[in-house]
């Protein structure tokens, strides 16, 4: 053998070595993560639409309920948050004269949960 085969022979099988060992794992399903529990609920995208829509009615400033709880943005609710959890998680009596969907309640009640996100 002349002196130049063995490190070419080297040389060839490890980059086929190299190929096979990429293209396998290019080939591999990548690992599947677990989604977390509960999808992360800010304020401004979930739940200042929610109470909108459902309390401002009658809680926005000047309205009728305002003296029990004014609503009027991020602060006033989580000022409030106690209160708020109580009737609308826990006795359901808000919003007044109806009700919230599985969902509003499910992220209203994750919001709470991870700590009021702006
Ligand atoms: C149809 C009108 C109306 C709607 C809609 C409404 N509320 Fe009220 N809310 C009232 C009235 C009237 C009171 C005061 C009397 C009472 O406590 O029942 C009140 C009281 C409250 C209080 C004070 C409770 C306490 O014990 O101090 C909170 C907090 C509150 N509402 C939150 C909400 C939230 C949150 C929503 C929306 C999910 C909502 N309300 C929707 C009419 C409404």
């Amino acid at each position: 053998m002349s002196k130049y085969t063995s490190p070419l022979i080297t040389l060839t099988i490890s980059i086929i070595l190299l190929a096979a060992c990429t293209k396998k794992q290019a080939e591999e399903p990548k690992p599947v993560v677990p989604e977390k529990p509960g999808i992360q609920v800010s304020y401004a995208a979930t739940i200042q639409p929610i109470f909108q829509a459902r309390c401002a009615g009658c809680h926005a400033p000047g309205r009728k309920a305002s003296a029990a709880w004014s609503f009027d943005g991020y602060g006033t609710v989580t000022a409030n948050a106690a209160r708020i959890k109580q009737v609308v998680l826990v006795s359901k009596t808000m919003p007044l004269g109806g009700t919230l969907s599985a969902a509003d309640l499910q992220s209203i009640k994750d919001w709470f949960d991870q700590g009021m996100k702006q």
